[in-house]
């Protein structure tokens, strides 16, 4: 089949890749034209996808980036993985807009149309579908199909990879659904039909809220916990030794990435603007976790001043890690990024390193020794991170992911 695939980021060019090594033709359509070209010159910007994968992709002759339009004529099925952000905090259908209007100028009789960026239950056929039958004069379900079929893509995790993490499809008819079935079990191997666009719309975001709800509750029971001078962490392990009826989440320096802090206030702005009131849970999950960063600043204010009667302001910490997750590059709206910001805001000297983000101290080596700082926080449990050594060699941590081994120094959030 010839396939279409819209903006090639985290979770397009994966994709890409998969349709390629199922056989299929595919063009990869960006508006980014660095990224392009650097998709041209074989040189992946995904952790995901390797050198070697996508220049193997290239050479097959099956996979072709571009940045011009034209190219999109003639598909069969063409998928929409463009970026679905906040702007000022509210959420920005800009690009999926964009995307599908530019994608209508080449829509025509029996071609399949899915939407995978995540969104509020109701675009797909309250946005997508108006877009594309005004400009492709054409009828979704008669002349053309239309389907949502979310990504769970978890960048970094080698044991759920696109292939084998079950994907849910959705079709604006039955009939529908099956081409967009028919495309997705030619590339993933377990495949979830949905009953409606809006029922895998809003599993989609609401698997994410359902994360977001419980780390902000781990987070609470954190600050609850350390005022009551009990160890959450232990607390924590003890709970999730209950099998049943229990799922262990644990508290952190907040919430980052481009998927927890976005996807809930789909959700949330969705309930508010339709029903005119609040989605509880979800907003006071938000007020919590975005909180973290400055509770994980005070926690560390705190402790240099009791323990070393040491002022914040002047103090020189080091900051481990700014990926807002272990293993990845990707530092996006990540809590480690704003720990560090409000450090320095509050006149701390800090330095910060992460093996995987480019822009900071990037590699494996600190500006100076452990011993020469009076704080080290770490933020990011990336496995390059030596915590041996750093136990042995810093004079106070504050370890915000419970992975450092116990010693009277080290003091876990
Ligand atoms: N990253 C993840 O882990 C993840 C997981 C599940 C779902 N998602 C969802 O998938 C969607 C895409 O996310 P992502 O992480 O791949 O974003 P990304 O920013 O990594 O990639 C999106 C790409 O689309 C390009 N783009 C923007 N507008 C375009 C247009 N009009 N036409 C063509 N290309 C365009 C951008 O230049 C960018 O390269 C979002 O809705 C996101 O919420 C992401």
């Amino acid at each position: 089949m010839n396939i279409v695939v819209m903006g090639q980021g985290y979770v397009g060019l994966p994709l890409a890749m998969a349709a390629v090594e199922a056989g299929h033709h595919v063009i990869g359509f960006e508006v980014d034209e660095q990224r392009c070209k650097q998709l041209c010159s074989g040189m992946s910007y995904i952790g995901d996808v390797s050198d070697k994968a996508l220049q193997e992709a290239l050479t097959s002759g099956r996979y072709q980036p571009t940045c011009d339009e034209r190219r999109l004529a003639g598909f069969d099925v063409a998928v929409i993985a463009v970026p679905t952000p906040l702007k000022e905090r509210l959420p920005d259908l800009s690009a999926v807009r964009l995307a599908t209007e530019t994608l209508a100028r080449y829509v025509r009789r029996d071609v399949t149309v899915v939407l995978e960026s995540t969104t509020h239950p109701g675009t797909t056929r309250q946005i997508v579908l108006p877009l594309l039958e005004v400009r492709s004069r054409l009828r979704a379900g008669i002349s053309f199909h239309l389907g949502f079929s979310p990504e769970r893509i978890d960048p970094g995790n080698e044991q759920w990879t696109f292939a084998n993490t079950p994907k849910i499809v959705a079709g604006l008819t039955e009939g529908c659904r099956d081409r967009v079935q028919e495309f997705y079990a030619s590339i993933t191997q377990n495949v979830i039909p949905a009953d409606s666009l809006e029922e895998a719309e809003l599993a989609k975001v609401f698997e994410n809220t359902f994360r977001h709800v419980n780390i902000a509750l781990v987070n609470e029971l954190c600050r609850v916990a350390h005022t009551l001078g009990v160890d959450v962490w232990r607390t924590l392990d003890l709970a999730g030794s209950k099998p049943f009826g229990f799922k262990k989440f644990t508290p952190g320096p907040g919430v980052g990435g481009h998927c927890l802090p976005v996807d809930p206030v789909f959700l949330s702005h969705h309930v508010r603007t339709k029903f005119g009131e609040p989605f509880r849970l979800v907003e006071l999950a938000q007020d919590i976790n975005e909180a973290q960063p400055s509770y994980v600043v005070t926690r560390l204010q705190n402790a240099l001043n009791a323990r070393h009667g040491k002022a914040l302001k002047d103090a020189r910490v080091l900051a481990l890690g700014l990926a807002y997750k272990p293993g990845v590059a990707d530092s996006r709206q990540s809590p480690a990024v704003q720990v560090v910001t409000e450090l320095k805001r509050k006149g701390a000297h800090v330095d910060a390193v992460d093996p995987h983000v480019t822009g900071t101290v990037h590699g494996l080596f600190t500006p100076l020794p452990y011993q020469d700082y009076d704080a080290v926080v770490l933020l990011t449990a990336h496995k390059e991170f030596d915590l041996t050594q750093i136990a042995a060699e810093a004079p106070y941590v504050l370890d915000t992911r419970g992975v450092m081994p116990e010693a009277p120094h080290i003091e876990r959030l």
